[in-house]
Formats: C-alpha cells, sequence, structure tokens
C-alpha cells in the first residue's frame, strides 16, 4: 500500500511517501480501508519510537485518527462486519492511518456518525475524546459552571467549546485573535484574544480551566480559577509544581473509548458538535499539510486522504 512513513526521530522532515507493506488484522482487530485520516502537526514530537513491547520501533505510519470502511476481520473480532463505516482513534504507538489501510483494535472503533462525510469523521477521534475526557472525566464540569478553553480554535479546543456548550456551562474561549468568529460562532459566550488582551478581566472566575497552549499559557491559568477550582492540561508542563494549594490541577492524555466515540457521533449526528476541518490535502502532500498546521492559523483539524 502507500503510505507516509518516517524512519528516523527527525520530526516532520522525516516524512516520506512511499510504498509500505500491507497491515494484517491480529486478534479482535479490524482492517480499514483509510478514507481520511486526521493529523496532529506535532505527534512526532511525542515518546512514540518505542512501542509496548519496550522495542524500538524501525519505522512509523503517523495519523492516527481514521475514517474509513471494514476491509477485513482478524481472529476472534466480533461486533463489526466487513462494509462498515466506522471511525475511532487508532494506537499511538503502532502504525496510524496516513495509508491506504491500518489496523486497528476494534475496541478503539466505533460507527462513524452517519450526517458528516468521512472527512468530518476523521476530525472527532482524538480531538473529541481528549475534549470529552478534559472537560468531563477529569474536570468535572457541571451545567452552570464556567469554564475557560485555552487554544478554543484549534482541533481540540472547538471541540471542547461545543461540548461545554451542549452540558450547560459558560464558556470563556481564549487564543490568537484569528479565532474570535469561529470560537464565537461555536458558542463560546466570550473570547479573548490572547495577542491582544490580557487574562486578568476573567480572573476568578472560572470552575474549570481546559488548556490546550500551555507554556506562558499555562503559567497564567491558576489566577483565573475559583477557590476549588480544576486546571486540566493536555500539554505536559513543569509549571504545574508551581501552582496554587486550593486547587486541583490534571495533566492527562487522551484514551481511546468505544462509548464515548458512539456520544460523540449522536452529538454530531443531533447536530450539537459540528467538527471543524480547517484544511484537507491528499495523502501524498502530508508534509505541506503537517507544515501549515504547525505554522498556526490553520482552525480546527487538517485532515489527509489517500
Ligand atoms: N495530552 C493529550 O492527550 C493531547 C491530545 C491532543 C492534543 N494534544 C496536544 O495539545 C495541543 C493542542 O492540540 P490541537 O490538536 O488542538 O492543536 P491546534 O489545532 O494547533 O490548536 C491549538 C490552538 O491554540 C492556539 N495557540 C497556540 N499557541 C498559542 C498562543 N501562544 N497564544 C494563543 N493561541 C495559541 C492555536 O492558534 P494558531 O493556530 O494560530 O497557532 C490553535 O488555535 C498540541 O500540542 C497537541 O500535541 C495533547
Amino acid at each position: 500500500m502507500k503510505a507516509i512513513r518516517t524512519h528516523e526521530p527527525t520530526g516532520i522532515s522525516g516524512l516520506v511517501f512511499e510504498e509500505a507493506p500491507d497491515p494484517r488484522p491480529m486478534f479482535c482487530e479490524v482492517l480499514v480501508k483509510v478514507a481520511a485520516c486526521g493529523i496532529t502537526h506535532n505527534e512526532l514530537d511525542w515518546p512514540v519510537w518505542t512501542c509496548r513491547a519496550g522495542h524500538r520501533r524501525t519505522s512509523i505510519i503517523p495519523g492516527h485518527e481514521v475514517s474509513g470502511v471494514v476491509a477485513a476481520l482478524g481472529f476472534g473480532t466480533a461486533g463489526v462486519a466487513v462494509g462498515d463505516e466506522v471511525f475511532g482513534l487508532t494506537d499511538q504507538l503502532r502504525d496510524g492511518a496516513a495509508a491506504e489501510y491500518v489496523a486497528v483494535e476494534a475496541r478503539n472503533l466505533a460507527p462513524k456518525p452517519r450526517t458528516v462525510d468521512h472527512v468530518h469523521a476523521a476530525a472527532v477521534p482524538r480531538a473529541g475524546l481528549t475534549a470529552w475526557q478534559g472537560l468531563f472525566d477529569h474536570g468535572k464540569l457541571a451545567d452552570g459552571q464556567t469554564v475557560v478553553i485555552h487554544g478554543a480554535g484549534g482541533a481540540v479546543g472547538s471541540v471542547a467549546v461545543q461540548l461545554a456548550r451542549w452540558a450547560g456551562a459558560r464558556v470563556i474561549g481564549t487564543g490568537r485573535g484569528h479565532s474570535r468568529a469561529l470560537v464565537t460562532e461555536l458558542g463560546a459566550d466570550r473570547f479573548i484574544a490572547l495577542d491582544a488582551d490580557g487574562l486578568q478581566g476573567a480572573a476568578g472566575q472560572a470552575d474549570l480551566v481546559f488548556d490546550t497552549i500551555g507554556g506562558e499559557v499555562l503559567a497564567g491559568s491558576s489566577d483565573l480559577l475559583k477557590p476549588g477550582g480544576t486546571l486540566v492540561t493536555i500539554k505536559a508542563d513543569a509549571r504545574l509544581a508551581a501552582i496554587r494549594g486550593d486547587i486541583t490541577t490534571v495533566v492527562f492524555i487522551q484514551e481511546s473509548s468505544r462509548a464515548q466515540l458512539t456520544e460523540l457521533a449522536r452529538l454530531v449526528d443531533q447536530g450539537h458538535l459540528r467538527p471543524q476541518v480547517g484544511a484537507v490535502y491528499p495523502l501524498a502532500q502530508a508534509v505541506t499539510a503537517y507544515s501549515a498546521k504547525a505554522a498556526g492559523g490553520v482552525p480546527g483539524r487538517i485532515v489527509l486522504q489517500p
């Protein structure tokens, strides 16, 4: 099959479009014919060169958000059938979906949302699971509470704004000024442009801060919280150690969950969640796609199509 691969930990610059072995579905796995693949611009900077068995990987196919059609089943795989349309988040430490085919554990897939195409479905899995787990599993966001969402125009942030709104929260989105129109349109009550305004105007207002930016923005975020509030970040950062003692802080990495994928698909089909796709590129132009997102200014998710 054709795939995007890298053979060295050199980030985006090492990606090549080439022939790769066809993946084979193992026990309880599914072979998916990829229709669309969502990418995260800095995923190759994560510690992904060691597989779960502890061995160094010799190559990587990136892109772990997939939407496609079941092409074959591994031994013992039940609950899905050849021809089913599915979407999901593939294991970060295995070859991903920037390819014509990907082998995925069936538990990491759910039926694709019916009302959107594969391109938009592929923008949901990582962004949706991360936003869900950040807001509800870790952040315990409840109806009537106020949440500040940093990076609200990005892939994760744009889903988080919509989920928080659906849950009945008051939403303050932040980001660069170019995100204002989108974030407001997605349902935020207020937008703070971090490149123009300070965060001081929102001091002490939030029950929850959900941070997707890190760095200085994360460092200045504890002041936004009410006493007893929660600061959840998806950016690992040593600055957390210096944060106030009267708040809860959580750093986490998203996990796949068929139940949450199913719930996200339901919200898409009911019109509560509109996946944001900033650009679509052919698989062969993956380097351009990763570079464009890394340069900033592209809203939502970039999606590749084989
Ligand atoms: N821990 C986890 O489980 C997990 C899961 C998913 C993602 N992540 C990580 O979380 C981060 C966000 O992911 P994503 O896919 O949502 O990325 P994304 O689509 O690039 O979203 C980030 C958003 O934040 C904005 N932003 C970044 N730096 C900013 C700054 N200094 N001031 C104001 N706005 C800023 C970006 O604007 P511009 O486009 O203008 O730069 C963009 O709108 C990435 O680093 C990703 O690797 C972690």
